[in-house]
């Protein structure tokens, strides 16, 4: 402990000049400059030629890919000032051989802790205020006067409903193209968000309070919708997508879905979300949240003594907590179909699943 090598303490500089000597300023020099220009035009051609998000379906779309490349040339270039001077440094004062003292005991420079305080400053303030610019420009895109589409985020499904025509879908948004949206987005149990990337829109969905898109719809095609909010064990399953369409289709498709006849048992299945959380082979439903449904009917008049199987299956679906199935959880499946469906459609699924033996 006492026969420690010389070499191996820290050569502490007390002396002013010595110091002065050690850490003096010397110009970056002509490279440097070369080199942030090259840094610099690295990062417009990121801005300029990055093309990294998916097609632009709305009239906001363009502002928010700017916005996002804007961003990206900013990193791109930061990222590679950061990097390119990380491995420059670790070559240029490695330890080379036989070598064996610590670094000079080398502290700080206003210089250079002011430029790196202040420039990211102004490039965050900078960034914050475009971004609230294009935020409030997209609020006022397509101010009122549109079609509404009331959009419910609930575990784990999105309902579409058009109180103009009073058709209701389930994952399932039409858009008629050229014509002013506006999405009123609501949730009923937890956060969900609405995200639609080729719309550029991803809205949170908020218990006990309504959030508004507007937009205007600007190429046909089918894209995906996805929820954004981990909500729950089948956020993965909570999926849809939206349909863009010239307006003259669209009409047809709202004739066809007001003229649709009652839904059978498959489609009420999937329009009040099932397959997220239930397995029922018949309907190609996998889900795992809850109870397997395949071979019900055959089980369902054991599952509670003195409850006949059609009760059974009936309570289970309008009061899902009153006989919870072994191995699962109370309060995790919604409990407001008793009141969301119609006492047909209810008699529909309970005569459905009685017959799945
Ligand atoms: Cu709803 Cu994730």
């Amino acid at each position: 402990m006492t026969n420690q090598e010389p070499s191996r303490r820290p050569r502490v500089i007390a002396d002013s000049e010595q110091l002065a000597k050690v850490t003096r300023h010397r110009s970056a020099g002509p490279g440097a400059a070369l080199f942030a220009l090259g840094l610099i035009a690295v990062g417009v051609a990121v801005a300029v030629f990055a093309k990294l998000t998916p097609v632009a379906a709305s009239n906001t779309a363009a502002q928010v890919d700017l916005l996002f490349n804007t961003m990206l040339g900013i990193a791109a270039a930061i990222f590679l000032l950061v990097e390119s001077s990380l491995i420059y440094f670790a070559f240029r004062y490695r330890r080379k051989a036989g070598e064996m003292g610590d670094g000079r005991p080398i502290h700080g420079s206003n210089r250079l802790e002011i430029a790196w305080t202040i420039m990211p400053a102004l490039i965050v303030l900078w960034l914050g205020t475009y971004s609230y610019q294009i935020l409030t420009n997209i609020r006022q895109a397509a101010p009122g006067g549109g079609m509404t589409v009331e959009v419910t985020g609930r575990q784990f499904q999105w309902e579409f409903f058009y109180p103009a025509y009073n058709v209701r879908t389930v994952n399932d948004l039409r858009l008629p193209r050229g014509e002013a949206v506006s999405l009123k987005i609501v949730a009923t149990d937890v956060l969900h968000s609405l995200w639609v990337p080729a719309l550029r829109i991803k809205q949170d969905a908020v218990p006990g309070r309504q959030n508004a898109m507007n937009f205007i719809a600007e190429a046909n095609g089918v894209f995906p919708i996805r929820c954004a909010e981990l909500c729950g064990a089948g956020h993965s399953r909570m999926i849809g997508s939206v349909t863009i369409q010239e307006a003259a289709d669209f009409q047809v498709w709202v004739a066809e879905q007001q003229a649709k006849p009652a839904a059978d048992a498959p489609t009420l299945i999937t329009q009040y979300g099932c397959p997220a959380c239930h397995t029922l082979t018949a309907v190609g439903a996998a889900g795992l949240v809850g109870p397997n449904l395949d071979g019900l009917g055959a089980r369902a008049g054991e599952a509670v003594e003195g409850l006949s199987a059609e009760d059974y299956i009936r309570q289970s679906i309008t009061d899902p907590n009153a006989h919870v199935a072994e191995g699962f959880q109370p309060g995790v499946m919604p409990q407001d179909f008793g009141t969301r469906m119609t006492p047909e459609e209810l008699t529909t699924l309970v005569n459905f699943l009685l017959e799945q033996k």
